[in-house]
């Protein structure tokens, strides 16, 4: 079946719901997401939302700690277009209905939390839920609007490019999508498609993000030959819970914003060794210093100890947290909490440029998907969201100046032929590749790197990719394998962009070339040939 729609969105965070919000005002906007609507990285934020909205702070202080954090990658223009822009944007999000926590001395004033690389308090956030609230208020927002329709349980599986004549790069005619539940593949035709699918965390074996986080705008983007940027800088956040029982449960940053201190588990400090912020020293190096530590005891994780705040005060700003420990037998009022790193976020992503074009025609990037050049080399923390935002409503601009000048194309777009392939009898084959390219980067394209370790998860991946290659096109297309095939994608793109960074910078550390060095202050493209 052939369905046409002005704006074709592909996930619904932040960015996709924001973005639709707005283009409904220009055109029928068509949501694809993989699971329910609520579900995606944004639902997962605890932190918040970071921006000036305090008298005594100032955009300069946010665009210094955004660049000090970015390790002299960011590029200012955007630094200081999104830092400046958060004002609006955060008023827009407040009228929508988003309840960010009010300060208990003053009900005018929002209480603001504090986190890593930050110098001061600027986080909004709604206690330490703050992404399941934005998405409570846009997905009933996005409930009334008449040009808005939602596809759950859908997944894209291709986008549909047209080249013609001298056109190399071509332009986007939309994309092929899974319906998941019925196994039926429909194509999507789109005025403008837009990637807001968020990041790829399950590429590594121990990540905070959610099932869904499997890159998979980020593979589309690359297989039709979109520029991608800076692939090597993953964020590892330093503190997921370490429970054999907990699957990705993150300890928000603004634990050691309200005085969280990380110790070993003889109780002593050592982030006095590695930064003078100690525990609230940027996040790359927060992480890098657990790890060190961990592999230098032999232990498995630190602890972060925020006994010392008063019980109610926790109970009442970490609500979610407190309840989720004690659910794992961790009172987090009278007891540290046992925390390793774990992956969080990309900061490359979908090359755009400052109203969130690719390099492709009619087809626009925005929210983690992407890599605007706000993070450089490592994002400041709660910065995402803010992106997000900022950028949803630099593509509306940009969207809402040529409306009027696209007219659907009228090319032919061949249905997905599902012919001469079959059911799968071997989902071994899937499971099985997906644990070891996840193991294999854990290991291999971690925190600490170095060329062997590089070469070895090359040479694993390469060979996976065959594999999976030869199983897609033998096989019917199911959920498990677009993903399967996605996360081996985002990882030979990180695999290759960490292989071509031969410094150590930011969020990329490879112990054969410890400096950073000048010549490699620009950023990774990758296209592919
Ligand atoms: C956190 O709450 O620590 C995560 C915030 C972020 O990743 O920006």
């Amino acid at each position: 079946m052939e369905f046409k729609t002005d704006f074709l969105i592909l996930g619904s965070g932040i960015a996709g719901l924001s973005l639709a919000i707005k283009a409904s005002t220009l055109g029928s906007v068509a949501i694809v997401t993989k699971k329910e609507k609520s579900e995606s990285n944004t639902n997962y934020a605890q932190g918040g939302i970071a921006a000036v909205t305090d008298q005594t702070d100032s955009f300069d202080e946010h665009i210094q700690d955004t660049l000090i954090c970015g390790a002299g990658l960011c590029r200012e223009d955007v630094v200081e277009f999104i830092v400046k822009e958060a004002p609006p944007r955060i008023k827009e999000l407040i009228d929508w209905g988003v309840n960010f926590t009010k300060s208990e001395t003053n009900p005018n004033l929002y209480d603001l939390g504090r986190e890593g690389g930050h110098n001061r308090r600027r986080v909004l956030h709604a206690k330490d839920l703050t992404g399941h609230e934005i998405e409570r208020a846009l997905n009933e927002k996005v409930s009334h609007l008449k040009n808005v329709s939602i596809y759950e349980n859908h997944i894209g599986i291709d986008l549909i490019i047209k080249r013609e004549g001298s056109d190399k790069i071509g332009h986007c005619l939309g994309a092929y999508v899974l319906d998941i539940n019925k196994s039926e593949i429909h194509t999507y035709r789109a005025k403008y498609t837009i990637l807001c699918t968020g990041g790829a965390g399950k590429v590594y074996l121990i990540t905070t993000n959610p099932d869904i986080a499997t890159g998979d705008g980020l593979a589309m983007a690359y297989r039709a030959g979109a520029q991608i940027a800076n692939m090597e800088f993953i964020q590892f956040h330093p503190t997921c819970l370490y429970h054999p029982a907990a699957k990705a449960f993150l300890i928000s940053e603004a634990v050691r914003g309200e005085g969280g201190i990380l110790r070993l588990k003889n109780g002593s400090t050592f982030m006095e060794k590695y930064h003078p912020m100690n525990s609230l020293a940027p996040r790359d190096i927060v992480a890098k210093a657990i790890d060190t530590e961990i592999k230098q005891s032999g232990d498995e994780y630190v602890l972060l100890d925020i006994t010392h705040r008063d019980r109610d005060f926790l109970i009442n700003r970490f609500p979610n947290i407190y309840n989720k420990c004690l659910e794992y037998g961790i009172d987090i009022t009278s007891q540290p909490i046992p925390v390793a790193p774990a992956a969080h976020y990309i900061c490359g992503g979908v090359a755009v440029d400052h109203y969130g074009k690719t390099s492709i025609a009619n087809l626009f990037a925005c929210g983690e998907v992407s890599c605007t050049g706000l993070h450089g080399a490592n994002r400041l923390a709660s910065n995402s969201l803010l992106e997000a935002v900022v950028y949803s409503h630099r593509v509306y601009m940009e969207i809402s100046r040529n409306i009027n000048k696209i007219k659907h194309s009228d090319a032919f777009i061949a249905p997905w032929d599902p012919s001469g392939t079959t059911e799968s009898d071997d989902s071994v084959v899937v499971t099985h590749n997906w644990d070891e390219i996840r193991r294999c980067m854990w290991n291999y394209v971690g925190i600490v790197r170095s060329d062997k370790r590089l070469e070895r998860a090359a040479r694993r991946i390469d060979l996976i990719q065959k594999e999976i290659d030869e199983y897609y096109w033998n096989f019917k297309v199911t959920k498990d394998l677009v993903e399967l095939r996605n996360i081996t994608t985002v990882a030979k793109l990180i695999v290759r962009s960490a292989t071509l960074r031969k410094e150590s910078r930011g969020l990329h550390y490879n112990i054969d070339y410890p400096d950073t060095r000048d010549e490699f202050k620009k950023d990774t493209i990758i296209v592919k040939e």
